[in-house]
């Protein structure tokens, strides 16, 4: 199967409506610190869109990015079972904004390598790339199964 198949499977409406979404949710973002305003907006192999926002906080390493926000509510409204067709990405300050390590990480424990990724670059261009694009060679959970090694102390 090529490797572009969920990419291609997705309309360019439902790839810009999805951008709109992700924008939309960042008008509610909590960013007093930074005033990076961001927004995503998930969709899942159902179709159901969740979306979510930056939250900031005043011990700033609590921030909880958009992505994170997007994807907690994601689990917290549709279960563990959860698989991501597309991710978009949006901000209000006219900034390329691509989701940082943390959140590709983040997006790998439910989607896989031909997940989309929507996102703006710098001059406001909608970009689009995969989640095996960004985050190559990933931590996953199969990783974590020890197998038939020595048992731990
Ligand atoms: N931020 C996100 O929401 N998503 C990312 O992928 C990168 C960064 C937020 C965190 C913080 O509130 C602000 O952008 C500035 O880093």
């Amino acid at each position: 199967m090529p490797e572009t198949t969920h990419i291609a499977s997705l309309s360019t409406e439902q790839k810009q409506r999805l951008r709109e979404l992700a924008a939309f949710a960042a008008e509610n973002s909590y960013s007093p610190y930074s005033h990076f305003r961001v927004g995503a907006a998930l969709l899942l192999e159902d179709g159901t869109i969740v979306t979510g926002c930056n939250v900031e906080n005043a011990s700033y390493r609590l921030t909880s990015c958009a992505e994170q926000g997007a994807i907690a509510r994601a689990v917290a409204q549709c279960g563990p079972a959860i698989r991501l067709r597309a991710a978009a990405v949006a901000n209000l300050n006219g900034a390329a904004s691509m989701p940082c390590g943390a959140c590709r990480q983040t997006l790998t424990e439910f989607g896989d390598d031909d997940t989309l990724i929507l996102y703006p670059a710098a001059d406001g261009r909608a970009e689009e790339t995969t989640l095996g694009e960004l985050i190559p060679h990933a931590f996953r959970l199969e990783h974590l199964d020890p197998g038939d090694g020595p048992a731990q102390p």
